[in-house]
């Protein structure tokens, strides 16, 4: 009996885990569709495109799944999961397109939420549907703004321009259905509907070319709302509007008065609708936040609040009257991109009396934002929180390298119990903070830094067996945090914070890899469009706010060129090119109008910005580049892209018109720059990398002049030489000439200059310097000194796609064809890298052990991948323990130390025989 009882259950519990283990492989292998996205964002509450482009992601368990057709439906009732009425259908379309797929069903509505679903079919004959997803229109016209900006009504302190507040009280007599808040401001803003915060953005309404395009924000405030009574509070900040800017004390750059623009758009349950607008019968005032500027901090004297002023029923009837103006509405546009919110917090990992006798906290991270404190003592206790990237080599606080910021945090207490701070319209770049005035003891809870960037999605990964490599990494990740703040920023500490173009395109391929910035930068390029002069010429810093001669500097310029490339090849985003199609075309323009025989020789430039030179220089080790040199290879690299771009749209024309320039511009540079033997002008690293990164000489000469660039990096000792415009392509340009070895001497170099140099003194993010703080320990000089600055991260991407192998190819881009190829080097056991494309994720995760070497890849539902296996031999190479031809792979070819395989999507995971 009992046998039988037991053999019994055993057979019933066999029985139930093959069930589960079916059931379960249906599940695994089933067919989803996911990760809905509207115009590169999920669920978006505000668009203003009328087009908009969507994408989704199949997932799936099975090898080689690509998407045969799909269906879209798109529907504008609430209820639409009930009665799904449809407004527009794509029908069936047979097409393996599942990104950026653009809408072209009848006109959306402004302020209208939609919803959409999508179904697809893939080539093993299954099909799936997805959950819905929203998104939701802005407001598409002038009209459609009920709302008038309105200012003050009092006499501003014009020193210090304490934050002004605007409040209204109004009642909802219905139940509330749904209610939309649209807001904006001349200046920065922060909002309140009856106490609780509208949203969890900063720093808002973000920085564009104001006077062209001026974003505003959506907010969806249901929630917030009551039946019956409601106030809506607001205070605003100077900002980058009319706050200090640049230098020599200049400000006001839009307009020197602060405005707000605010529109509450409820519709109540019986259907009916009405608008809550910024107008003549709000109120006004000023509080607490007495003053604020972004590069000198802010001032909160807590005696100043007026309590209750954000809720129903405080008494503002001794506030001011607004007024009200007519500005123009027409240069209002959605948010586009991410907006800053808070991300990180960083508790102090060590608490400091300095040699100098100073309180000073170390969050252990150089990181952008600010320190929220919590504190305890008298009425008129003033609390001085000093900001700072580094200490001297003493140990003392150090604030000359932020130059004119003083960036400082000061807070009065009120002295009622505890007591919370943080700033609201600035930010700082910092690790240390000095406190002054603290009352009693500085404990560590009481303070917490938290980082504030736009909120991109992360999407990559990068690591390997060197853990300097690892920092480096980090490092860079952190540069971005730190300077992608609604723009991308050259530094985010000093007087400056400016949106430098240089900086921009030297890092953008690597940003690329480590967050989504598709739509950071596509908002931020129509600024340079924007701001671009009418000659073609391309401003210095965007938002333009050094004036219009400050702009045309090769290499700075060609942001407009190299940007929209860059976008185009990591997200497949075809419609950046369209969007700035005439601004790198303006621009390319600009070049040749100011060349002379082809030859583009006039003009200021930066040049190869903070190369290599040595103070003593007796036998002249300067890496000095000629700076037409320079130009005339970024004219001959933007005129390529802009042929790319032609190409890429169709126009064919533009195409071969600029295919012809380009030969002549690279005719102008041979004869100028290129001696009968070959050798260049300048014999710097960074020209023979320009050279022969932009192809300027003829395949004849390029192995040779390879050979130089090898032997210069040798001359040094192993060193890079470079500044901002030849670091990026340095180690490529090595690697693409079989210079691999001295690549990696370069990326693992502990000496100055090198990049793991600042690493070994200690840096969390990427210098401005290759030496910012030098073997001794001294700093160079601090009117050019930022500790947070990530052109020289631009390694990044030689990381990603060379060590790890991860690439796409341009005529498939966005990675629907990924490149896997991984060079491997004797000084690293192993290097992982993963990105997360709208595909999926492509993962590259290679290690060697005796001779072997392990590789796995994985790579995303509906796209196929080239894949390089280093290996001796194809017999040498098996997958999932078995051979590739067994494995079903198709090898196509061998090529040095490369076995060549075309695969779809799945894991695999390869072994070879390397040695
Ligand atoms: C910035 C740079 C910028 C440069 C122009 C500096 O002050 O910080 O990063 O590109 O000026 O050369």
């Amino acid at each position: 009996m009992s046998y039988y009882v037991t053999f019994h259950s055993s057979m019933k519990k066999l029985i139930q885990l093959i069930v589960y283990f079916q059931l379960s492989l249906i599940c695994f292998a089933q067919l989803k569709v996911t990760n809905l996205l509207c115009e590169n964002l999920s669920n978006p509450v505000a668009i203003d495109v009328t087009q908009p482009r969507f994408s989704w992601q199949l997932v799936s368990d099975k090898r080689n799944l690509m998407q045969t057709a799909y269906e879209i439906s798109i529907g504008n009732n609430s209820s639409w999961e009930k009665n799904k009425k449809i407004i527009w259908n794509s029908g069936k379309i047979n097409s393996d397109s599942s990104v950026h797929v653009i809408y072209k069903g009848p006109s959306l509505q402004s302020g209208a939420r939609y919803f959409w679903q999508v179904r697809v079919w893939d080539n093993y004959g299954k099909s799936a549907s997805s959950e819905p997803a929203t998104f939701q229109i802005a407001l598409l016209n002038v009209a459609d703004w009920k709302a008038n900006w309105i200012e003050p009504g009092f006499t501003e302190d014009s020193i210090n321009r304490p934050t002004p507040l605007f409040r209204k009280e109004f009642k909802a007599s219905k139940k509330i259905q749904s209610a939309t808040a649209y807001i904006t401001a001349h200046g920065m803003y922060e909002g309140y509907i009856n106490g609780k915060r509208i949203g969890d953005f900063y720093l808002t309404p973000g920085w564009t070319s104001y006077n062209k395009r001026l974003q505003y924000q959506t907010f969806d405030v249901t929630d917030l709302l009551n039946q019956g009574g409601n106030t809506i509070a607001m205070a605003l900040g100077s900002g980058w509007y009319r706050g200090y800017l640049a230098w020599s004390g200049n400000k006001n750059s839009w307009g020197k008065d602060i405005a707000l623009l605010f529109q509450l758009d409820i519709t109540y349950a019986d259907g009916s609708r009405e608008s809550i607008v910024s107008d003549n019968s709000w109120k006004t005032s000023t509080g607490s936040i007495t003053y604020s500027e972004i590069y000198n901090g802010e001032i909160i004297d807590a005696r100043k609040q007026k309590t209750g002023w954000r809720n129903p029923g405080y008494d503002d009837g001794n506030w001011s009257r607004v007024k009200v103006k007519d500005y123009n509405k027409s240069n209002l546009v959605a948010t586009q991109n991410e907006p800053v919110k808070k991300h990180e917090t960083f508790a102090p990992v060590k608490i400091i009396t300095t040699p100098n006798g100073e309180n000073v906290i170390d969050f252990g991270q150089n990181l952008v934002g600010w320190v929220m404190i919590k504190v305890k003592g008298n009425a008129g206790d003033t609390i001085t929180i000093s900001h700072a990237e580094v200490l001297d080599k003493y140990g003392n606080f150090y604030t000359e390298n932020l130059r004119a910021a003083r960036a400082q945090a000061k807070y009065i207490l009120r002295g009622e119990g505890e007591e919370f701070f943080e700033p609201h319209f600035t930010f700082f770049g910092f690790r240390y903070i000095k406190v002054e005035g603290w009352p009693g003891e500085i404990k560590p809870e009481n303070f917490t830094a938290v980082a504030l960037y736009s909120d991109m999605q992360p999407t990559g990964n990068f690591s390997c067996s060197n853990s300097l490599v690892n920092q480096l990494q980090h490092n860079i990740q952190w540069g971005q945090k730190g300077n992608f703040l609604d723009v991308p920023t050259d530094c985010p500490q000093r007087d400056e914070r400016l949106g430098w173009t240089g900086d921009a395109q030297v890092f953008s391929r690597t940003a690329s890899f480590n967050m989504n910035v598709n739509n950071f930068f596509a908002k931020w390029l129509k600024d340079v469009a924007a701001d671009q002069q009418v000659d073609g010429s391309v401003p210095f810093v965007i938002p333009n706010v050094l004036g219009p001669r400050a702009g045309g500097a090769t290499g700075w310029a060609d942001v407009c060129t190299i940007i929209p490339w860059n976008v185009y090849l990591a997200y497949g985003d075809k419609r950046i090119l369209e969007q700035q199609y005439n601004s790198m075309e303006a621009w390319v323009e600009y070049m040749r109008s100011k060349s002379k025989d082809d030859l583009w020789n006039t003009g200021f430039h930066f040049g190869d910005w903070l190369f290599y030179r040595p103070f003593d220089d007796n036998d002249g080790r300067s890496a000095v580049t000629d700076k037409y040199l320079i130009a005339q290879c970024f004219y001959a690299y933007s005129t390529q892209l802009l042929i790319n771009a032609a190409n890429a749209l169709g126009r064919k024309n533009d195409a071969a018109t600029y295919s012809a320039l380009l030969q002549k511009i690279k005719g102008a540079f041979l004869k100028e720059y290129v001696t009968a033997n070959g050798r260049l002008v300048s014999g710097t690293q960074t020209a023979y990398v320009l050279a022969l990164n932009f192809d300027m000489l003829p395949e004849s000469q390029r192995a040779e002049t390879a050979q130089r660039l090898a032997d210069n990096v040798k001359s040094y000792g192993n060193h890079l030489t470079t500044g901002f415009l030849g670091t990026p392509y340095l180690c490529h340009v090595l690697t693409r000439f079989g210079y691999d070895s001295i690549a990696y001497k370069l990326l693992l170099q502990k000496t100055y200059p090198s990049w793991l140099y600042p690493v070994k003194m200690g840096a969390t993010t990427i210098w401005e310097r290759w030496d910012g703080i030098k073997p001794d320990s001294s700093f160079e000089t601090p009117t050019m000194n930022s500790f947070n600055h990530y052109s020289y991260g631009a390694i990044g991407d030689w990381m990603y796609r060379v060590v790890a192998g991860i690439d796409t190819y341009a005529d498939a881009p966005g990675y629907k064809h990924v490149k896997i190829q991984p060079h491997l080097s004797d000084s690293l056991t192993y290097a992982n890298a993963d990105l997360k494309t709208y595909y999926g994720t492509v993962s590259s995760h290679w290690k060697r052990d005796k001779g072997n070497l392990y590789l796995d890849i994985e790579i995303p539902v509906n796209t196929k991948a080239t894949i390089y296996i280093p290996a001796v031999a194809t017999e040498r190479v098996t997958e999932s323990n078995t051979s590739l031809a067994s494995a079903g792979i198709k090898v196509s070819e061998k090529e040095n130390n490369y076995v060549i395989v075309e695969v779809g999507s799945g894991k695999y995971h390869f072994v070879s025989t390397i040695e």
